[in-house]
């Protein structure tokens, strides 16, 4: 599937959100280094703060299904605002995409707003992040007073 074809993928995708309480739709097509392309739509929940993001739903279905490395994804809303993921959908996609995934955002007719992962979130909580955390722990637990 090419990008123009990825873009498509996440427009018909939100056809299939459950919106009742914000009415926007969104769409979100990941593409994985293989190809294989898994979709999501945003599905709201009564209690909102379970509401599910096109983006994350996507990312679940292809970790689901075994892929771990991803080259771009699409994302659009109903409105073709170029929408780009929140924050939460930042930090989910930077679990497995490195910086250099690109992130289009469709802006309506043939226009796509292209940025990097590495740019939309400059500094991921990874598992580095945590290593540190341990080790600043470990060494509290050895008595260095610099550590906290
Ligand atoms: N939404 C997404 O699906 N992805 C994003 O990253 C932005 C926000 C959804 C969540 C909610 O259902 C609606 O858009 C309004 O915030
Ligand atoms: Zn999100």
């Amino acid at each position: 599937m090419d990008d123009d074809e990825l873009i498509a993928a996440a427009r018909d995708a939100l056809a299939a959100a459950h919106v009742p309480y914000s009415e926007y739709r969104v769409g979100a097509a990941l593409r994985t280094a293989d190809g294989t392309v898994y979709t999501g739509c945003n599905i709201e929940n009564a209690n909102y703060s379970n509401s599910l993001h096109a983006e994350e739903v996507a990312m679940a279905e292809a970790v689901k299904n075994g892929h771990r490395e991803f080259d771009r994804i699409a994302v659009s809303s109903g409105v073709r605002d170029g929408v780009t993921p929140c924050g939460m959908c930042r930090q989910t996609l930077a679990e497995f995409a490195a910086d250099d995934l690109v992130v289009a955002c469709d802006e309506g007719d043939d226009a796509v707003t292209e940025y990097t992962l590495g740019e939309l979130l400059p500094n991921t909580i990874s598992e580095g992040t945590l290593d540190d955390a341990a080790a600043t722990a470990a060494d509290a637990a050895d008595g260095d007073p610099e550590a906290n």
